[in-house]
Formats: structure tokens, sequence, C-alpha cells
């Protein structure tokens, strides 16, 4: 059986593991009807020439590179309306002042779709072929992202979020009482699922507390009693600032890892942003329960005023993939996210000045490179959300982005047409932006594409 739906022939990078990446130099890429990649060709397979000359097939031009579509696991979708503002006051008054207020406009349906609308072809343009997003408190507004996931194909994994306790949250933006949080929160996930069978990327249905300071005991176990009873992703924040870890130790007596476990909110379809300051225990529950971390670098370089030792929890087993934060961070793009956690993470490893005791530099195991910043993009994030995206791999959905690197205006610096490709792949990492992002594909469709002059 050696015909597609789709064939497609170029270079592509993809990790093979956390630190190494795989480079295949003019692959044959075959695409089933569900958007799947049935087979990967090197050249020289027996197969090759018969399969290349028996299917219609998208061949790269020279210059032009796929990558795996990148995975975002943190976005708050309604404050890409504020992305860039504020971002120099702490997380609580920044929340109270400026978020808050931002995201209770979401009750009104057209604002919503509005924001809604720009933010999913942003993300699409920069590479993002996969979301998990924390909405907002309304069950309708929350829907409707879902909807525009669906109809702009991308693969969207979507939160109403919970906020009910009242010492914490104001009373114009809260959830009546924990009853109503979680009644919406059950009519939420059977309206995804039953708009899930439209998309054919899939979208799904995320159980969201905010983060343990605004939810009451009651709402938090009741989500985590949905989650378990309607089998869906859970998300939420957690040790994300002093504040917030301070609070919930005075809270629970513990961190929020041994906390959120308690209210069964971790496992192999929790994800949790942030986790500036989990320990080795933490981190070891975490690996046990299969718990993933979003790390969100730029947002933690701004309200957590943190870095994580990545190196360090992807050492011991603990599933890590990147998220832009929006609108706490304040780039949509993954490609500045997976630059600002190499950076980030050589400065908490060996970040020495003047002031510093002699000899002391830093924390040791904590310096990534950008070939496992990569992999905390694309793979990583596949693995944290347990879903086979994230590899241009066999088994994998066709998931994808064409790097242009001759685009007209917005070349890339290549010389020599016999440049090592690994050190193409570092300039495409270091140096991409949206304008060198021609084509980008979700399960085998086409959901973004841009024309050289534009
Ligand atoms: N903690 C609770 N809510 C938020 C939020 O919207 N952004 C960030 N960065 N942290 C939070
Ligand atoms: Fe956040």
């Amino acid at each position: 059986m050696n015909t597609f739906a789709r064939v497609f022939q170029g270079t592509a990078f993809t990790s093979r593991s956390p630190k190494e990446v795989a480079i295949l130099q003019d692959h044959l890429f075959c695409i089933n009807e569900s958007g799947i990649i049935e087979r990967v060709l090197p050249p020289g397979d027996a197969d090759y020439e018969a399969v290349r000359d028996s299917n219609p097939v998208q061949r790269l031009a020279p210059g032009q590179y796929w990558l795996p579509g990148f995975i975002d696991l943190h976005v708050h979708a309604p404050q890409w309306a504020q992305a860039g503002t504020a971002l120099d006051i702490p997380l609580s008054d920044w929340l109270h002042t400026y978020t808050f207020p931002l995201e209770a406009k979401f009750s009104d349906l057209s604002f919503a779709s509005e924001v809604y609308r720009d933010l999913v072809g942003t993300l699409l343009a920069n590479g993002t072929t996969t979301a998990l997003y924390f909405a907002t408190i309304h069950k309708e507004a929350s829907l409707l992202l879902a909807e525009i996931c669906a109809e702009r194909g991308q693969r969207g994994l979507i939160g109403k979020v919970v906020m009910d306790d009242p010492g914490q949250t104001p009373e114009y933006y809260r959830d009546a009482d924990a009853q109503t949080a979680l009644a919406d929160t059950e009519q939420f996930i059977l309206a995804v699922k039953r708009l899930a069978p439209t998309a054919k990327q899939g979208v799904y249905p995320v159980v969201t507390p905010r983060f343990i300071p605004s939810c009451t005991d009651e709402a938090l176990k009741g989500l985590g009693e949905l989650a378990a009873r309607h089998d869906t992703h859970i998300q939420s924040h957690c040790s994300e600032s002093d504040w917030a870890h301070g609070y919930v130790r005075e809270r629970f007596g513990k961190h929020d890892a041994f906390a959120l476990r308690e209210f069964g909110l971790l496992g192999d379809k929790s994800v949790m942003a942030h986790c500036n300051f989990l320990d080795d225990e933490d981190a070891a529950l975490f690996a046990r329960t299969g718990t993933a971390i979003s790390h969100c670098p730029i947002s933690n370089a701004y309200f957590a005023n943190s870095v994580i030792p990545i190196a360090r929890w992807l050492d011991r087993g603990v599933e890590i993939g990147l998220g832009s934060d929006l609108s706490g961070g304040f780039s949509p793009s993954l490609f500045d996210n997976a630059r600002q956690a190499v950076i980030s993470s050589r400065m908490l490893e060996d970040g020495v000045n003047a002031t510093f005791p002699p000899g002391r530099r830093g924390v040791p195991e904590s310096r990534i490179t950008i070939d496992e910043a990569f992999y905390l993009a694309t793979a990583g994030g596949g693995e944290s959300l347990s879903l086979p995206i994230g590899r241009l791999a066999e088994g994998h959905a066709w998931d994808a982005q064409l790097i242009d690197t001759t685009m007209p205006g917005a070349k890339l610096p290549i010389f020599s047409a016999s440049e090592p490709l690994h050190d193409i792949f570092q300039k495409i990492m270091y140096l991409a932006r949206p304008e060198h992002i021609r084509e980008v594909w979700v399960q085998g469709e086409k959901v973004h594409s841009r024309a050289p002059d534009n």
C-alpha cells in the first residue's frame, strides 16, 4: 500500500530525545486520510522511489525546512488584549488592576469573538499548532474559543476558568459559588465534547481551577471529581510566585503540588504552569503521577523573578513543555520563549556579578541548550498532553511548520550551500520570525500560509 493522502519531501528537524535533534535529510513524510504520519522514508529505503513516483508530492525548495508545529502549554486567551502591558507590577496587583477587569469583559461575546479570532490566527502564524488555553469564567465565551479553534483548524485544549473564593477574587469577576462553578464546568465539558467530532484535529475540554488561592476547597474537590468522571485534561498554576506559594503553605501547611494531589488534580493529563518553587519532593511527585510542568520563561522573569532548574527536573523524569503564558509573558511566539528558556537557564547556572560572594556561581544542573528548548516546544509538549503530537515521526499527527530561510526581505544569514544542517537549525531557532513561517499544517490540513511579499 504505497498511496497516501499526501506526501511531503524535504529536510526536517525533530526531537529524538530531550537532548538530541534528529536531522531527517530529504525524507518522505507519508500522511494518511486522518492526518497521521504513516511512514517516514529516508532516501535509500526500498519503497522511497515507488512512493515518490506514485503520489503527488509536495517538495521543499532549497532553503526550506520542516519543523514540528509548536505546542503552547499555557496561554490565557483573553489576555491577548493586554499583551505587553503593565508587566512592571507584582502578580497580585496586576491581576486585580488589569487582568480581572479585562477578563470580566468576556461576558460580551462579540468582544470575545474579536479577541479570540485574532489570537488563534496570530498563534497559527507563529507556528503554534496546539494550544492549552485558559479562557475566562464564562462558559459561553469559553465554548466560543473552542468553536474558533475547531473552525480555524488549531488543536485547542480549552478551560473554563474556575474562581469562586470570595477571599481572593473580586465580586464582579467570580463564579457565583462552588456548585455553580462545578455545574458550569460540567456543561462546558459536555458542550466541547459535542463539538469535538466537527474538528479533525481535536478540541478538548480542560478542568481549570485558576490557582489554589482563587478556589474554595469545595470547588477544588469537585473539579478533581469532574476531571476523573469525564477523563479530561487538568490545568492550573502551581507554586508560581512567592506570594502564591506562601499563601498555599499557610492555608494547607504544604506545597501546591501535594495540595493539588489531594484534590485529585495531578495525573498523566495534568499540566501545571510555572512551578518555580518546586522542591525535590514536589518534582518526584510530578514524575510519579505523570504531571507535567508548563515552563513559562518570559513570564517567570517578570512575575516570579525566577528561573526553574529545568535541566534538573528533566533529568528526574518530569515531563516539561513550553508556555507563552500570554500575557504574563508578552510574546505569542514559542521561538521567543525557547530563546528566553536558554538565556534564563544560563544565567541561573552560571550567573555572576561583582556583588556575589567569591566562588558562588548560581545553581548547578540548570542550563539547557537550544536543542533542549526546541524539545520543550515540541515533543515535550506532546508528552505533557499525552497526545501523539510534537514529532515528525510515524504515528504522530502531521502538525508542521514550513520554515523558509530565503524569504525576500527576511533572508536568514546562510551564505554557504554546504553549511551543516545543525547550524542551520540553530539559526532558525534563534532568528526565525513569523515572516519565515510559510505554511502551517495541523492534522494533515493547511491552516496558515504566507506569501513571500506580505
Ligand atoms: N496566577 C493566577 N492567575 C494568573 C494569571 O492570569 N497569570 C499568571 N501569570 N499567574 C496567575
Ligand atoms: Fe498563567
